[in-house]
Parts: structure tokens; C-alpha cells; sequence
């Protein structure tokens, strides 16, 4: 098998996962956030820079990397690692929700989905057994099954009916996929907001046993309980020796609720987004470094991180730089962002093997300000 999990332990105060995915590009240690690196580079930084902050997996995307350069091109290089001079690990998603988040004009039938190139706005078609060759051809060391994440919110009979083809399109996949000898392919429960729905995906999915399981279909607009509350009645669902990976999640509070509820594995653009606006995680809650009280702000961004950023530049500085669109500004942004989550699940993780994550999370509300009304 290309991916395995080893559980090491569970928090005792909030049940909590700590444990670690075997690739066939090293291990990472779980609960891990997983950098956005869509188009082949996490924008603005650097794979060294990655490795220094401690990322030890990334995530890239099928639907980009086909339309630009094609997929053809990236095996030719030798695969997405040689080709980005990566050597972690790296997860690609199938194209499956770019094509529902980017493209207007889809028409979904049972063989796939119609849709637009969002550049060009050629006519295209996307596939389960497309999107295996694609990511064959890419070769990540996790992919993701083809499916549908429906809006928030749809109707039960809509969701009933994505959820019957998320399954075929799971079977289809499994059958299509060429390296599962060095390549682990990951299962995607849907269902939105329906527990019944959610216990059908997990039934069917888990029944053809891939090495990993997603929860897809979450942080697409609905309240934050709701999250909460399909993440409680789904992770027993999953198999407790195989990773499971929350799709799109990455705010620091959605970061410790769901590792507290189970999940192993995040990614989300989010902080490399806001960092390219100058809007900063730090652990007194967000900074937004334009912002003009901080012109003669010789702080750095964060006084309790120890980032390379918050080592060796003010806010003042970067401040300067993110209003003039100066590129090293938006690294210095990026950098800080990322090494902020990335910390952050490393004193999860610390939190988990001593037992204490319920404290941990109670202090970080707090001091993040979530605990303010
Ligand atoms: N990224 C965020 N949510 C989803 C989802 O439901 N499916 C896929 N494939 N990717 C996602
Ligand atoms: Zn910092």
C-alpha cells in the first residue's frame, strides 16, 4: 500500500488523533496542515522556504495543472515532484471542485461533467477516469477521487442523488486508477448537512476501501456549528486506522475543532490569500498590516511567533511594502501566514500526546479573541 497510517495516540481530554501518513515521499505527522500550492508553487515561496517553515506535505490541483502546462509536460519532467523541485509529499485534488467553484455553465451527467475553461472559456469535459490519468500522470503521492461537492445549502433529494454518483464515480476511480503501488487514492464522503447522507457516502465508500478517507462538502458557506456537528457524526464513520482529511478547512479555530472531532489532515488558501491583502494570523487574532496605525509600528507582526518574518522585519516595514505591491512584501506575509498554521498544529500535536488539547483550545480562543462576542 502507497499510504499508511500509524496512530499513536488519542488525547484523553478530547479524543484527538496523533499520529503519522507514510508516502512514498516521507512521512508527515498528523494533525497537519497542508499548504495550497494550485499551480505547481505555493505562490511566493520558495520549496526551500517551504521545508525551513516545516511544511512536510502540500497540496496542488488537477484541474489547473491539466488546463497549464498539461499534464503531459509534468510527466515528462519526471512527475509534479522533480518538476517543482518538491520532495515531500504532495496531495493533489481531483479537479472535481475547482470545476464546481470556478466554472459557471457545468452540466453534470453520469459519464462526467461539462464545463468551461475559466481562462479561456473552451468547452471541456472532466471525468472519473480523467481525472485518474491526469493524476496518474502527475504523480502525487495521495490523489483524490472524482466528485460532486454541492452548495449550501441543497435540498435532500438533490444531495441524495450527488451522493448515489459520488459513490459510482468512487468505483469507477478505484477501477480507473493505474499506480496504487505508489500512489494512495483517497475516498470523499459527501452528504451536506444530512446525517442520513452522510452515513450512506461513509457505508459506500468505506466499503471499497481506499487507503484514506476526505470529508468533502464542508466550509462552503455554512455556520460554523453546522460544521462542528456533521464533523461529530461522521469521523466514527471512518475507519480509525486510515488517515481522514477535512477538505478547504483552514482558519486556526476550524484548525483545533476539527482535530478535536477526529480529522488528521487540512489545506485551505486561505492563509496564503489573505497574506497577498496583508491580512496576518497572529496569536492575539488577525492584523491587517495597511492598516495606517501601524506606519511607525516597529514591532514585529506577531511578538510571540519566532518566524524568519516576525525575527527580522517590522510591521512598519511590511506595511510599507504590502501598500507599494512590493513581491517581498507578500512573501514576508506568506511566510509568517503558513509558519502561524503550521505552528499551530505543531502545539496541537503537543497538546494531544500530554493530554491537554481542551485546555490548549480554551487558551487559544481567548488569547485569538474567538471567546469575545
Ligand atoms: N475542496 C474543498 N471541498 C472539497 C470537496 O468537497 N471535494 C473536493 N474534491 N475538493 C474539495
Ligand atoms: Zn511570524
Amino acid at each position: 500500500m502507497a499510504i499508511t497510517y500509524e496512530l499513536i495516540k488519542t488525547c484523553k481530554q478530547t479524543g484527538a488523533r496523533l499520529g503519522k501518513v507514510h508516502t512514498p515521499h516521507g512521512s508527515f505527522e498528523t494533525p497537519m496542515f497542508m499548504p495550497v500550492g494550485t499551480l505547481a508553487t505555493v505562490k511566493t515561496m520558495s520549496p526551500e522556504e517551504l521545508e525551513r517553515m516545516g511544511a512536510q506535505i502540500i497540496l496542488s490541483n488537477t484541474y489547473h495543472l491539466w488546463l497549464r502546462p498539461g499534464e503531459d509536460i509534468i510527466e515528462e519532467a519526471g512527475g509534479l515532484h522533480k518538476f517543482m523541485n518538491w520532495n515531500g509529499s504532495i496531495l493533489t485534488d481531483s479537479g472535481g471542485f475547482q470545476v464546481f467553484s470556478l466554472s459557471d455553465l457545468r452540466k453534470i451527467e453520469e459519464e462526467g461533467v461539462h464545463f468551461r475553461n475559466h481562462i479561456s472559456g473552451e468547452k471541456l469535459f472532466l471525468s472519473p477516469e480523467k481525472a485518474m490519468h491526469i493524476q496518474n500522470a502527475l504523480g502525487p503521492d495521495i490523489m483524490m477521487a472524482f466528485d460532486e461537492c454541492p452548495p449550501y445549502p441543497a435540498e435532500h433529494k438533490y444531495m441524495k442523488d450527488s451522493v448515489e454518483r459520488t459513490s459510482r464515480w468512487a468505483e469507477r476511480c478505484l477501477e480507473a486508477h493505474k499506480r496504487p503501488h505508489d500512489q494512495g487514492l483517497f475516498g470523499i464522503i459527501q452528504g451536506g448537512e444530512y446525517e442520513d447522507l452522510r452515513r450512506q457516502s461513509a457505508r459506500d465508500l468505506t466499503s471499497m476501501d481506499f487507503p484514506g478517507y476526505a470529508i468533502g462538502g464542508l466550509s462552503v458557506g455554512e455556520p460554523k456549528d453546522v460544521m462542528n456537528r456533521v464533523l461529530e457524526f461522521t469521523t466514527p464513520l471512518m475507519p480509525d486506522q486510515k488517515p481522514r482529511y477535512l477538505m478547504g478547512v483552514g482558519s486556526p479555530d476550524s484548525l483545533i475543532d476539527g482535530s478535536i472531532r477526529g480529522i488528521d489532515m487540512f489545506d485551505c488558501v486561505l492563509p496564503t490569500r489573505i497574506a497577498r491583502n496583508g491580512t496576518l494570523m497572529t496569536s492575539e487574532g488577525r492584523l491587517v498590516v495597511r492598516n495606517a496605525k501601524f506606519a511607525r509600528d516597529f514591532r514585529p507582526i506577531d511578538e510571540n511567533c519566532d518566524c524568519h518574518t516576525c525575527r527580522n522585519y517590522s510591521r512598519a516595514y511590511i506595511r510599507h511594502l504590502v501598500k507599494a505591491n512590493e513581491t517581498f512584501g507578500f512573501r514576508l506575509t506568506t511566510y509568517h501566514n503558513l509558519y502561524f498554521l503550521l505552528n499551530l498544529m505543531r502545539q496541537v500535536r503537543e497538546a494531544i500526546r500530554e493530554d491537554r488539547l481542551g485546555d490548549f483550545r480554551e487558551e487559544f480562543f481567548e488569547m485569538y479573541g474567538f471567546n469575545k462576542p
